[in-house]
């Protein structure tokens, strides 16, 4: 345990009282009295370490706001202690079924019987080997191997460094323990004797009113919790959604109240946000304080919010209309950051500095890859730039599509064009349907656009309302709606330029070349031009006959770069794109260190840009927090990139829009980048994951390849079912990927995802 604690301060590099200034100017803050919210951590940072945990509390004060009330749920154990546990069952968030496996009963809980293991049938000695474990199953349980003992209630004010923090109590039930003839009322009020209880809630009215006389003094705030609306209150037999409508009355007994979210902003059953309802008004009104409750950047998002978690934290705090005046949640620093760094900010200033936001074929986390949907919302997001990656028709018609295989992205199975499929060696060895076996007006009038799902696998998939929605774009389409936008240039990506010319007859940069100058991208324009390629050939082609921007893209994880090979790539290219592995490797999600390769680049004078950054939780390391603007923090901050190559560019604007990371060192903690790496540490031994091979170190000869060869014009342009010749010469890619190593690791993480997402 102590070996746990000490990494865990070590990983707490960053606080030491760099709390922010508070703000002398009046309260922009639409709370009950004008103070910002507070934020309360549920069983502490619960959404990594197990709920209650020592672990858990001591993180949620080091990683997020260090005033974070800390969240303890009591249950009482045979002997009458106070103990901090998230359930009345105690198998689902210890390893008692271990332990005692015979000592399981059933009781009725609120007349409902429920099997389980039970405090009440334990005393604190027998409670003392056992240990908390991760209950939910999106979260990792790797540290499950170490031991986090059940801790009392006043352990977590006692032993807490630093001491005194902010006790929160909830009685869940106060009912079923005086079934077992044990009293909540007792405990509590001789708890309140001995350490400071700020918050007291729970959702049995005959509990907090009865208790409410004897904290009438005090600076205890009593919180009506509520629970669904349909679910029946047992004291009062009342459902709480008649009780939701009786506020004066909960206002005799209660200072405030907690609801679950969605009593504000309620969901449809297929996960829409509807109009917020006057909850919080009502409650202000009523003189009630009122927190927002089951908070988790793990849980599945309303599609409104993009899979931004802060997204969904602004929505309860500054919204314009009304905030609450508080939230309860297992990921304590996304609401830590949200109050402290995004709330409030003028939105209409965008300015194109460092980081660089490139959007990845527009903002595609929200609608269809490339389709005018996709750049209208990238442009509105505040993307810095925005991307085409360059496909040709069977009629030489340059277009911007994230494939080149209509499969991959469009409705083409659906399509008179589903059959015949072809394979193409050059492009990939499964058998697809390429953009150029079609023509324009066969993609346009026949196939749909089709939104991408990355982390389908994990059943996150991306806004089924536009799921086929927006249109089809040529380049020059593109060109001519980027041309007066608010952005800093655009990107063209090119790639199969050698396939193009050699077996097409289609000379791809010529084209670009050509589509860029007719639409007056010339070389002094004020938006600015970036050629974009995994394969240098197609940037010294440009680097000869343009002055536009040339970025090469390294399409393999690697940990370094040798001198000469940064020499070459010097020859033609500004910039480079690497990906998130090549700067921060992890295995099984947990980062493993960090390469220089950002630095050796840099010092090389390139400018460098990381790519694909995502909302969706599990595309990011646990050491992230499942927080994305922690991720781009960390990649901008720590990593010190050039810009970020993203699916959501809505959220790198908003990071780059916060009023934090300009304070440099003085910065609140939870807006310094995390120490990439410190989670690992906290494993045991036996908990570590396998080492992984390191990638492999860029040399020249991955970089340099031979000249472009010229566009041959066959004169029999493509048709169905013709040209037998092209999957003749079976000529592999070169470039072995090396990435094969997070197949089988995602399989795992598969398993570790598949049961529940929903809770
Ligand atoms: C706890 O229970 C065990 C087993 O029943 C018993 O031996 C022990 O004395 C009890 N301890 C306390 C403090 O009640
Ligand atoms: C464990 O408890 C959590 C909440 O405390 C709940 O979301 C989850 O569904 C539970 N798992 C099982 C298997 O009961
Ligand atoms: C609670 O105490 C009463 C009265 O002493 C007793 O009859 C009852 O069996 C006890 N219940 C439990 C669950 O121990
Ligand atoms: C609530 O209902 C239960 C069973 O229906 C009953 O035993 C109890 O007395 C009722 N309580 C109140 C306060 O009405
Ligand atoms: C509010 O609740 C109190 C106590 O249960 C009850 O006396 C009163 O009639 C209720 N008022 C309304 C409007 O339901
Ligand atoms: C949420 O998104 C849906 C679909 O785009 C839209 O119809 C709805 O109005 C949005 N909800 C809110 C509260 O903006
Ligand atoms: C927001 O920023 C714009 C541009 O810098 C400025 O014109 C405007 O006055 C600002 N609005 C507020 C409310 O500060
Ligand atoms: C752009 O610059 C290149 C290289 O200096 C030059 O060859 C080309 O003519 C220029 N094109 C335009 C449209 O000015
Ligand atoms: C890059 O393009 C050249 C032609 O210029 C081609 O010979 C080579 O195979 C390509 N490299 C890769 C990795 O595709
Ligand atoms: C290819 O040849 C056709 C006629 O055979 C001609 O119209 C076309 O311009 C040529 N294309 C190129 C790029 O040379
Ligand atoms: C698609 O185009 C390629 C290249 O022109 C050709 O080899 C292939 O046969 C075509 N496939 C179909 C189904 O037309
Ligand atoms: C197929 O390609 C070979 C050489 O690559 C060429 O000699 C032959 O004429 C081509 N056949 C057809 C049908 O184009």
């Amino acid at each position: 345990m102590w070996e746990v604690f000490f990494s865990l301060l070590l990983l707490l590099q960053c606080q030491g009282g760099k709390v922010t200034a508070q703000r002398p100017r009046p309260s922009p803050w639409q709370t009950l009295k004008g103070d910002a919210p507070v934020v309360v951590a549920k069983g502490g940072f619960s959404g990594l370490f197990p709920d209650s945990s020592l672990t858990a509390y001591t993180f949620a004060l080091v990683a997020s706001s260090p005033d974070t009330i800390l969240w303890c749920d009591v249950q009482l154990t045979k002997d009458g202690i106070g103990v901090c546990l998230p359930n009345v069952k105690l198998d689902n968030c210890t390893d008692i079924s271990g332990i005692y496996p015979q000592r399981n009963k059933v009781y009725l809980v609120n007349g409902v019987s429920t099997p389980g293991w039970f405090s009440v049938d334990f005393n604190s000695t027998e409670l003392a080997p056992v240990s908390l474990i991760q209950g939910i199953y999106s979260r990792t349980d790797k540290f499950d191997q170490s031991l986090f003992p059940i801790l009392g209630v006043e352990d977590v004010v006692t032993q807490l460094t630093p001491p005194a923090p902010i006790l929160w109590l909830n009685i869940q039930h106060d009912i079923f323990y005086s079934q077992h003839n044990l009293s909540m009322r007792n405990f509590v009020l001789s708890v309140s004797k001995r350490v400071v209880v700020s918050y007291l809630s729970s959702p049995e009215v005959a509990f907090l009113s009865g208790i409410s006389p004897r904290f009438k003094k005090s600076n205890t705030k009593l919180v009506f919790r509520f629970l669904d609306e349909d679910v029946i209150e047992p004291s009062t037999n009342q459902t709480y959604g008649s009780l939701l409508k009786n506020l004066t009355f909960i206002e005799t007994f209660a200072s405030g109240i907690l609801v679950p979210k969605h009593y504000i902003w309620p969901v449809t059953s297929d996960n829409y946000l509807q109009p917020y309802t006057s909850i919080v008004m009502d409650a202000h009104k009523a003189g009630l304080e009122i927190f927002a409750g089951d908070f988790a950047n793990d849980a599945v998002l309303s599609y409104n919010y993009s899979y931004s978690p802060l997204a969904e934290q602004l929505s309860f705090i500054d919204n314009g209309a009304f905030s609450v005046d508080g939230v309860v949640t297992d990921f304590p620093i996304t609401p830590s950051e949200a109050i402290g760094c995004f709330s409030h900010i003028n939105k209409s200033t965008t300015d194109h500095g460092k980081p660089i936001i490139v959007s990845h074929y527009g903002a595609s986390g929200d609608y269809p890859d490339c389709t005018n949907l996709a750049y209208e919302k990238a442009v509105e997001d505040g993307a810095d730039i925005i991307d085409c990656p360059v496909q040709v028709t069977s009629d030489r018609v340059p277009i911007c599509m994230s494939s080149i295989n209509l499969m991959d992205d469009t409705t083409v199975l659906n399509s008179p064009f589903s059959s015949p499929s072809s394979q193409i060696l050059d492009i990939q060895s499964s058998p697809g349907i390429f953009t150029f076996n079609l023509t324009w007006d066969e993609i346009k009038q026949n196939l749909k656009p089709q939104i991408s799902s990355p982390e389908s696998s994990y059943m996150l998939v991306r806004n089924p309302r536009y799921k086929n929605a927006g249109s089809f774009m040529t380049l020059s389409d593109f060109l001519k709606f980027a041309k007066d936008k608010a952005l800093s240039g655009v990107l063209i990506s090119i790639e199969h330029a050698a396939f193009m010319a050699e077996k097409l007859g289609f000379d791809v940069t010529n084209t670009v070349i050509t589509a860029l100058k007719d639409n007056g991208f010339n070389n002094q324009t004020t938006l600015g031009v970036t050629i974009q390629s995994t394969n240098s050939s197609v940037l010294v082609k440009f680097k000869q006959q343009t002055k536009y921007n040339l970025m090469y893209k390294v399409d393999e994880s690697i940990r370094d770069a040798v001198s000469s090979s940064i020499v070459d790539i010097k020859k033609f290219a500004d910039s480079v794109a690497v990906d998130k592995e090549s700067i921060y490797p992890t295995s099984m999600k947990f980062i493993t260190g960090q390469t220089q390769l950002v630095s050796t680049l840099q010092k090389g004078g390139l400018a460098v840009y990381v790519y694909i950054l995502r909302n969706e939780f599990v595309s990011q390391a646990w050491d992230f927090f499942s927080d994305p603007i922690v991720e781009i923090n960390s990649f901008v901050e720590e990593a010190g990139v050039d810009g970020v190559i993203t699916d959501f560019p809505g959220t790198a604007r908003a990071y780059k829009s916060n009023s934090c990371t300009k304070l440099g060192d003085d910065a609140p903690g939870y807006m310094q980048p995390v120490q990439v790496g410190g989670l690992l540490q906290l494993l045991a031994k036996k908990a570590q994951p396998p080492a992984e091979a390191p990638f492999p170190i860029l040399n020249p000869s991955d970089v340099v390849e031979p000249p472009l060869p010229p566009a041959i014009n066959s004169s029999t342009p493509t048709s169905p079912g013709g040209g037998g010749n092209a999957s003749a010469p079976p000529t592999p890619p070169s470039k072995a990927s090396i990435c094969t190593i997070s197949s089988a690791f995602s399989t795992t993480l598969l398993a570790l995802f598949g049961f529940l997402l929903f809770f």
